[in-house]
């Protein structure tokens, strides 16, 4: 069959632009949720959807919705895109390729005279990352009714700042809902953020879900004292039991099969080198894709924690800051990406996503999958995040293909999201 082709040219520009927002000096960008970066990345999303021919949609989390009108407005549209925000110092494909794909998608279709039968919405969720304002993907989990937008609204970042007065800072809170359901299909194009297609030497991934998630914030008291006349068998230190607690969280990630286990941030108190620590603030993340072992593991670590807090005469608390099950990807839609990367000839793998998507929310109630391709080294979440152009064009030919599959299914067609 004859497929349709984005252009590469345009899709590398676009990339190239809006890594403008927010770049670093090693080639990175840091566009945290809701800064002046995000924004005025935002701005110059809207500015090319809207040349493109779509309609703007701003609902109350700040999500960002361009629609691109289909011939017969009442069927279900198809949605695709992802996030814009980054991670502090993290990379230039990490969500954004999602959206400038889905863009590229609605300029080839447009260079093509396609009108699809179906609505296609291209969306940038807010705050996919979460690392200014935890939890993250917060605009999809709003959005798929699993988070309350309240309380979102409330989450503060390490200045203080809340998310809702800095949601209206930069002028994207929206005065009301959009709410484009039910959907059709979703599909969410991203770079692996690991090494297994690199490895394998497969241009696409295919993922048949995404692992589940538990994050945990963990406060160590201690008893802070002088560096010098304090005896060492006197002495509860708070970084030392830090330090025990994190070598044991990453063994008993290294012991497990299915589980990762991290230690993402550590903040000590008052963090002077002749001060014996009396506070240690820090989070651990922990991922897999079997919920029985991923909670097995999560029960570990919390006795570990309470254990080295009593060995070293500190206190603890442990709180468990967000958690979310596993997206298991619709079988058809995951066929569909399969069958078009094999009509166009490129190399694909199954697999399982070892990071978290705002399809983990949308996945609950819209019929969805998700397109990889390959990260250089294996490496995201870090400015030598690197994508190449061939393999970004690549992918976004596949997201292209599967919306114009459909795009244009007919009105008896559904995909039923029971799993
Ligand atoms: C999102 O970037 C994640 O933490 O997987
Ligand atoms: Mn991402
Ligand atoms: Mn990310």
């Amino acid at each position: 069959m004859n497929r349709l082709r984005t252009n590469p040219e345009r899709l590398r520009r676009f990339l190239t632009e809006i890594a403008a927002f927010g770049a670093t000096q090693n080639g990175g960008v840091t566009r945290l949720a809701l800064s002046d970066e995000d924004r005025d990345a935002r701005n110059q999303l809207k500015a090319w959807f809207e040349e493109a021919g779509c309609e703007t949609q701003i609902d109350r989390m700040g999500n960002m919705f361009f629609v691109r009108p289909g011939k017969n407005r009442t069927l279900p549209p198809v949605l695709t895109g992802s996030h814009c925000d980054s991670q502090p110092q993290g990379g230039r494909f990490d969500g954004i390729l999602g959206i400038v794909a889905g863009l590229e998608a609605v300029c080839a279709l447009n260079d093509a005279g396609v009108t699809l039968e179906r609505d296609l919405i291209v969306v940038n969720w807010t705050n996919e990352e979460g690392s200014r304002f935890t939890p993250g993907t917060t605009g999809s989990g709003v959005f798929a009714g699993k988070l309350d937008r309240q309380a979102m609204y409330g989450l503060t970042d390490r200045d203080g700042l809340t998310f809702g007065e800095e949601l209206e800072r930069i002028g994207y809170k929206g005065e009301t809902d959009f709410d484009p359901r039910p959907l059709h299909a979703n599909f969410e194009y991203h770079i692996e953020q690991g090494p297994v297609l690199e490895r394998q030497d497969k241009t696409i991934g295919v993922p048949k879900g995404i692992v589940c998630l538990r994050w945990y914030d963990v406060e160590i008291q201690g008893v802070p004292n002088h560096a010098g006349p304090t005896p060492m068998n006197e002495r509860q230190d708070a970084i030392y039991a830090f330090s025990r607690m994190a070598g044991q969280i990453f063994d008993i990630g290294l012991a497990s099969k299915d589980v990762v286990t991290t230690v993402g941030e550590v903040h000590p108190s008052p963090n002077s080198r002749n001060v014996i620590a009396g506070h240690v603030h820090f989070t651990i993340d922990i991922r897999g894709w079997d919920e029985t072992e991923t909670d097995r593991v999560c029960k570990a670590i919390e006795e570990a924690i309470q254990n080295n807090a009593e060995a070293t005469g500190c206190t603890v608390d442990i709180r468990q800051t967000w958690a979310v099950e596993r997206a298991p990807f619709h079988p058809e839609l995951v066929s569909l990406i399969h069958d078009i990367a094999g009509e166009l000839d490129l190399p694909a793998l199954d697999m399982v996503s070892g990071a978290s998507h705002d399809t983990v929310y949308i996945n609950q109630f819209a019929p969805s999958a998700m397109i990889f391709v390959p990260s250089i080294g294996g490496r995201s979440h870090a400015e030598v995040e690197e994508t190449s152009w061939s393999d970004c064009a690549a992918g976004a030919d596949v997201l292209l293909n599967c919306i114009l599959k459909t795009g244009n299914d007919a009105a008896d067609v559904t995909y039923s999201i029971s799993k």
